[in-house]
């Protein structure tokens, strides 16, 4: 193996993305972003026009689906059949279809297989809202890392006007929140903290601080 596991997860905008980058850059891990995999998908069947609940067609969609990551300059690209959707799966309506889209089964199991493989050599932190519970269930380190809906609401607020989204603060919350919902809800691979996870409330801790607390309990493991 070329390191541990590392599995981070938590609701949205709870700071995973930008935290679990910069981990990923001080230990010299790899970075999977399992989030963008599943909004790849969910940009796939909307322009296929499948249903949501046609558990056949989403089978057969993501057998001819090709998620890859291109790295380059330490940036994350994300390849959907050779095409980059990194921006494309960030808009609102993406991130909506994607907490409905990942409640699927034939989605989850797909995703699983793939991201068990893209883990399994170790050097890698993976962000997610199962990969302590499912995904990983034997890593070496786990977080949950959470903040107040409010928090967490107005990140994603600035996140999105900033590309020039036209949201307000309290849409965006209640998105958040539904999102959240729906994530902790449904019955396949639920979000949760794992037993063995370490909580962290990041609500009010800079991002250095969160850093620091996780980089510390990475390098106690390694
Ligand atoms: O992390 P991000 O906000 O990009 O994730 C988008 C959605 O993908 C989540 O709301 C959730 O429904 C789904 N997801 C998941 N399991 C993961 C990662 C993301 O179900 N491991």
């Amino acid at each position: 193996k070329n390191g541990l596991i590392v599995a981070i997860d938590g609701p949205s905008g709870a700071g995973k993305s930008t935290i679990t980058k910069l981990l990923a850059e001080r230990l010299g891990y790899i970075h999977i972003d399992t989030g963008a995999m599943f909004r790849a998908i969910a940009l796939s069947v909307r322009r296929a026009g499948v249903a949501v609940d046609d558990d056949v067609s989403l089978a057969a969609l993501c057998r001819r689906t090709d998620i890859v990551f291109v790295r380059d300059n330490g940036c994350c690209r994300v390849m959907l059949n050779g095409e980059d959707v990194s921006d494309a799966i960030r808009t609102p309506e993406i991130s909506a279809l994607t907490s409905r889209i990942s409640a699927r089964k034939p989605v989850r199991d797909s995703l699983l297989e793939l991201q068990r493989r893209m883990g399994e050599d170790g050097g890698v932190i993976l962000e997610g809202r199962d990969i302590g519970t499912v995904v990983f269930p034997d890593a070496e380190v786990k977080f949950f890392l959470s903040a107040s809906a409010e928090e967490r609401g107005r990140r994603r607020y600035l996140e999105l006007t900033a590309k020039g989204e036209a949201v307000t603060l309290e849409q965006t919350i209640a998105a958040v929140v539904k999102r959240d919902e729906q994530d902790e809800s449904r019955e396949h691979a639920p979000l949760r903290c794992a037993d063995d996870a370490v909580e962290i409330d990041s609500t009010g801790l800079s991002i250095d601080e969160v850093l620091a607390l996780m980089e510390g309990k990475v390098r106690e493991r390694q």
